[in-house]
């Protein structure tokens, strides 16, 4: 098929703030974009009957993509090449003549949202070189599509705040509530530098929710109770609640068996260096942290979390989608 036009799309990172893994068994979670990390994809047309390729030069592959082969235990083929296959079946167009490249600075399997970032990109990409862009209502479920590939059961709140780019309060099969921040605060965000699959995590919970759903659903109830508290905070300014809802959702997540010597590490850092309240973010047993802190505190925060063992510590303000200021530091 003959494409004509190039394009480029992107999609942002996301943090969780609060809910993680709870969220998967029907409690809410809020969790909003991080503009500070990207993956973008450009489309350039292709030489006639060459086909539909990705070109990922940060980790070195080139993939053909083609309709009908489908390798579902290729992780590389469901990173790149499912979602293209996912959205030219939407579309319902042959394979056009395109090469997808893609950069991405979303570090993977660390639970600020690779896999759904790139799916959403990628995507986007395809729609805009092929002239049929995607509106984000009819984006948000090819994308939770790709995310089930990886996941095998998620809440889809990675694909909902990823696409809408939009604070959201996410309960799993409900409408998007987007919600506002009264006030900014200042996260910052540390990476462990141990990358940990998403869906063996939310694997291991269910098996611990199996074996004692009283106690484990007691903690998901926990968990969802801490997330309205932290959405009244959040909507009202009354940040000096947020810290220590923080604190207690991580040990939460700590009795769920999915944190690991790194993430309290950095916890303990960043609380010792003047934190207001620190958690794991995402899956967990690796991945990153985040801490709230004064702004002021900032920078030595983030030098105590470095010298704990981040490899990487991005500081941004979490405010209202029309003025965001995220910078890495
Ligand atoms: O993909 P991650 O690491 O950002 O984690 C997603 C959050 C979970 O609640 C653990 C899973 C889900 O599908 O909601």
């Amino acid at each position: 098929m003959a494409v004509t036009k190039p394009a480029q799309a992107s999609a942002p990172g996301k943090i969780i703030l609060f809910g993680e893994h709870a969220v998967v068994h029907g409690q809410p979670a809020i969790a909003v974009p991080l503009n500070a990390v990207q993956v973008t994809v450009t489309a350039d047309p292709a030489s006639p009957g060459s086909g539909l390729s990705v070109h990922a030069p940060d980790v070195g592959h080139t993939l053909r993509v083609t309709p009908d082969h489908d390798p579902a235990d290729d992780p590389l083929h469901n990173a790149l090449g499912y979602p293209l296959q996912v959205a030219l079946r939407a579309l319902d167009v042959p394979v056009p003549d395109l090469v997808l490249t893609v950069r991405s600075t979303i570090p993977i399997a660390s639970g600020l949202g690779s896999g759904a970032a790139l799916a959403a990109a990628l995507i986007r990409a395809l729609g805009s070189a092929l002239d049929c862009p995607f509106d984000n209502e009819t984006l948000n479920p090819l994308v939770y599509e790709v995310e089930k590939r990886h996941h095998g059961t998620p809440s889809g709140i990675d694909n909902t705040v990823i696409v809408t780019n939009q604070p959201v309060y996410f309960v799993k099969d409900q409408p998007i509530q987007p919600f506002t921040i009264a006030r900014p605060f200042t996260l910052l965000v540390a990476d462990t530098g141990r990358s940990s699959p998403t869906h063996i995590t939310v694997g291991d919970v269910r098996k611990l929710f199996e074996a004692e759903p009283d106690r484990i659903g007691a903690i998901f109830t926990h968990i969802g109770s801490l997330v309205d508290i932290a959405r009244w905070a959040i909507e009202s300014g009354t940040i000096g609640v947020l810290g220590p809802l923080m604190d207690t959702n991580h040990a939460l997540l700590r009795d769920l068996t999915v944190s690991s010597d790194e993430l309290e590490r950095l916890c303990h850092a960043a609380r010792q260096a003047g934190a207001w309240g620190a958690k794991l973010s995402g899956g967990g047993r690796g991945g990153n942290m985040i801490a709230l802190a004064d702004p002021a505190q900032a920078k030595p925060i983030a030098e105590a979390l470095r010298q704990a063992g981040a490899v990487n510590v991005i500081t941004t303000v979490v405010t209202s989608p029309e003025d965001t200021d995220q910078t890495p530091g």
